[in-house]
């Protein structure tokens, strides 16, 4: 063993002293051989090191990224403005954030050995579980539903979910998203009482002005009311929408309301009215118009009653329209008007009957009167025995 090898080299030296414990006489060669191979053995040591350094860098930094996602979600879940729920596919609570418990009243542990059907108004709990249970099969609508809060306070909730499934398609869990709408319920059912309210003093001042003219034309009393349910009836036979029909009905209960214009004698006048006195009552829808026109109604009330006096070949009056320039609610009211007197008791003619008010409509029918408004208004007669 060369001294060289030994003093030049610390693992030379170790070496010789291993090869001499083992009773196996060193020579150089045999030492520079081993620790040539130690060496290459070192240096695929350190690349191995180098490699898992590297990785394990990614790792943290994957680890981090986990983590920082982690803390995101969390954050996001916890602080969500919705409250939002894991339930299982039996609609219990496996994981709920704060907002839920906020909304419900109770406390995470307390909703942890809870199903969904515990925290919602008996009233609505086939709802829940009709939807829980379609939902297990297809998509659903969010819908809004009854809860009871902890203290017993009624809750209004907005409620939307998703079905989670694993690789095999087995349901795992509902995410439910509830939103707290009892304030918006509150305000729509106030918006809702005043409309009602507004609606029904609405109706009243309407009696009140049919009434007032009826007033001075005892003859004719019940006439507007009259007319007014024969030509609802009519526009719900024809499918004029609810809000079409409300209009018209409307305007029907005090169509003649003009006639509060024309002295009471003409409006009573038991004889056949001079030109001079039908010319003073042809006045009565332009009167009518001018006090409904400022008013503010939700349906074009004033038209209707302007043009119920014109008919489809322009015969009528006040201006003379024809056919669907008269709008389709005063067609409607043309005919109802006319069954409605001929029907009737007038001041200067005992009733003629229904019998010829449905013969006038019929053989006018397309003349003077709309076509399929008569077909309606015969029909109602003839085939739902409609009566006054
Ligand atoms: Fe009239
Ligand atoms: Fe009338």
């Amino acid at each position: 063993m060369s001294k060289n090898i030994r003093k030049e080299n610390e693992i030379g030296q170790e070496l010789f002293e291993v090869f001499k414990e083992r009773g196996q006489p060193p020579t150089d060669h045999k030492i520079l051989e081993t620790m040539e191979k130690l060496s290459f053995t070192m240096d695929e040591l350190k690349s191995t090191q180098k490699k898992l350094d590297s990785r394990n860098k990614a790792l943290e930094t994957a680890h981090n990224l986990l983590k920082q996602k982690d803390n995101l979600f969390n954050q996001i879940f916890d602080q969500s403005p919705l409250g939002v729920a894991l339930l299982s596919p039996d609609c219990r609570f496996k994981l709920v954030n704060s907002k839920f418990c906020h909304i419900t009243g109770y406390t995470e542990e307390e909703l942890a050995s809870m199903g969904f059907a515990d925290i919602t108004h008996p009233e609505d709990r086939s709802i829940s579980q009709e939807y829980y249970e379609r939902s297990l099969e297809v998509e659903r609508e969010p819908f809004e539903i009854r809860f009871l809060h902890k203290k017993g306070d009624l809750i209004w909730g907005w409620v939307s979910s998703s079905l989670v499934r694993d690789t095999d398609g087995i349901p795992l869990y509902f995410i439910s998203l509830i939103q707290d709408i009892t304030q918006n319920k509150l305000y729509e059912g106030r918006v809702g009482n005043s409309i009602e309210k507004l609606r029904k003093a609405m109706g009243g001042i309407i009696q009140a002005m049919s009434l007032t003219v009826e007033a001075r034309d005892p003859y004719t009393s019940g006439h507007q009311r009259r007319v007014a349910d024969l030509a609802r009836s009519i526009a719900q036979k024809m499918g004029l929408s609810e809000n079409q029909v409300d209009g018209l009905r409307m305007a029907a209960n005090v169509h003649d309301l003009g006639k509060i214009a024309v002295p009471a004698e003409i409006l009573s006048k038991p004889t056949k009215l001079n030109s001079l006195e039908f010319q003073l009552i042809k006045i009565h829808p332009q009167t009518s118009y001018d006090i409904l026109k400022d008013i503010d109604f939700p349906w074009p009330v004033a038209q209707i009653v302007f043009q119920h006096h014109e008919r489809i070949n322009g015969s009528g009056y006040p201006l003379g329209l024809s056919g669907e320039d008269i709008c389709l609610e005063a067609r409607i009211l043309a005919v109802a008007d006319v069954v409605e007197a001929i029907s009737s008791h007038r001041p200067s003619r005992p009733a003629l009957g229904i019998d010829k008010a449905l013969e006038e409509i019929s053989t006018n029918k397309g003349i003077l009167y709309d076509r399929d408004v008569v077909d309606a208004c015969l029909r109602l007669f003839y085939e739902k025995g409609y009566i006054f």
